[in-house]
């Protein structure tokens, strides 16, 4: 009974904490990967029929903001769809960061 209760505090202290790097890459490969590739050089089929950007490299990293990062993220853009309804701010912002980490 109490190791019951006891996980059931640890699960919601879990779900209500802020997204870690584990729960971002997780959430990267669940919802992003199948078009931006797992290490974010879009080189998987669905990323070069829809033409997405190479993460790891410098230049096209260049090419964006975080804010205009986020943007994309939250309403979507061309083929990629808004993930506003299905991410919280803080997952958001934690992809942004997951993004930028591909950069070689
Ligand atoms: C159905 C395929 C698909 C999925 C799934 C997808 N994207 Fe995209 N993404 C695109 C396309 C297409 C673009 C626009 C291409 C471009 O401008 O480089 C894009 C653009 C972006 C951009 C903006 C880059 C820029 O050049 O302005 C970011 C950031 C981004 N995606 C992050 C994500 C994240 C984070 C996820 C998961 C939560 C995700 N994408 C899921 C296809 C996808």
């Amino acid at each position: 009974m109490k190791i019951q209760t006891l996980l059931v505090i640890t699960s919601m202290a879990l779900s209500a904490g802020v997204a870690s790097a584990a729960d971002t890459a997780e959430i990267w490969a669940k919802n992003c990967a199948s078009c931006h590739a797992k290490d974010g050089s879009g080189n998987t089929m669905m990323g070069k029929k829809s033409g997405v950007g190479n993460y790891t490299d410098a230049k096209v990293q260049a090419k964006f903001t975080d804010e205009e990062a986020a943007k994309v993220i939250s309403e979507g853009k061309e083929k990629m769809k808004p993930f506003k309804d299905k991410l919280t701010p803080e997952e958001i912002k934690a992809l942004v960061a997951h993004i930028r980490a591909f950069k070689k």
